[in-house]
């Protein structure tokens, strides 16, 4: 089993996401960096969501509560979309155990050095984390065996602005950092989860009736978002980026097109702060750096979780 260490801002679609590594993957730590609700409560999500999957034995260590090095000394959160825990106003018992002592950085440049190119790293929150981990340890750059990144976007369509998606928007320097780093990576963008990670309401109802502890937990969660997407985007469903960026990590076919490109992104733009440039025609002439997902499967994708929620009894 692929050795990983998942990077999360644990709410909504991190929750089914971090379920999704646990089944698939041998997961080494999961690593808390700042971004969908409060960072204390993002951490008691982590911990409760491998509770529900049966794995407390998996440390949970805190990063950072927000961007570093960016002009913004706060963030936004999205309370309205996940619910005010994240949860989807669940109000889950607190956590058994508690989180790691040691910070998320070190934990991820010490595994990464201790394995060298043996650990795929999943980032699925704000890439601050993983940018500061590499600038205090820039080997690790060529020790990570691949790095897949849900955020940004390849049509220039976001979600939290009009210009940006949500991971690259909250810190833009670090998304920049990390993807000039070198690493070897793929990035499925918010064009990949419009479509294809969107779970219409039949399919919650077919979720439902899987009738196990993984489909009730994925109903509870997901309860806030689906009334946010009907009242506010008029959709009737709900979309699982995170979730798709791990499965895809887990079986590459649910990929069904990519092509490497140069890709970075804008830090100072006044409208477009956090929006990500793909050169998909290469007229910058510069030297590819990121995978980008172009197409999913998304009939693999969808067993590929109906698998993971139906066997959480
Ligand atoms: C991303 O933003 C967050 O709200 C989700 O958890 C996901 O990682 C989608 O843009
Ligand atoms: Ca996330």
């Amino acid at each position: 089993m692929n050795k990983i260490i998942i990077d999360t801002d644990t709410a909504g679609d991190d929750t089914i996401a971090i379920l999704t590594a646990l089944h698939s993957f041998d997961v080494l730590g999961i690593t808390i960096t700042g971004g969908n609700v409060d960072f204390n409560q993002q951490i008691d999500n982590a911990l409760y969501t491998t509770e529900i999957a049966g794995y407390d034995n998996i440390p949970v260590y805190p990063g950072y509560e927000g961007p570093i090095f960016g002009q913004d000394e706060s963030h936004t959160t999205v309370e309205d979309v996940h619910g005010s825990d994240g949860m989807g106003d669940s109000f889950f018992s607190k956590p058994k155990r508690s989180a790691e002592d040691s910070h998320a950085i070190d934990f991820i440049i010490k595994t990464v050095n201790e394995n060298p190119g043996e650990v795929t790293l999943l980032a699925i929150a704000p890439l601050t984390n993983i940018a500061m981990a590499i600038k205090k340890d820039p080997t690790i750059v060529d020790k990570v065996k691949h790095l897949y990144i849900m955020g940004g976007t390849n049509n220039a369509l976001g979600n939290i602005v009009p210009s940006a998606e949500y991971n690259f928007y909250v810190d833009p320097e670090a998304a920049k950092l990390v993807l000039q780093s070198g690493i070897e990576m793929t990035m499925v963008g918010w064009d990949m989860c419009t479509d294809y990670s969107l779970m219409f309401d039949k399919e919650h109802e077919e979720i439902e009736a899987l009738a196990t502890k993984g489909s009730k937990f994925f109903t509870d969660v997901n309860r806030v978002v689906k009334k946010f997407n009907k009242e506010v985007h008029k959709l009737d469903g709900t979309t699982h980026p995170d979730t798709l960026l791990v499965a895809i990590a887990a079986d590459e076919k649910i990929m069904s097109q990519s092509n490497k490109y140069f890709v970075d992104v804008e830090t100072k733009g006044e409208l477009t702060r956090g929006y990500s440039l793909v050169d998909i025609n290469g007229r910058l002439d510069k030297e590819p750096n990121v995978r980008v997902c172009e197409k999913v499967d998304r009939e693999r994708f969808k067993a590929h979780l109906y698998d993971v929620l139906g066997n959480i009894k």
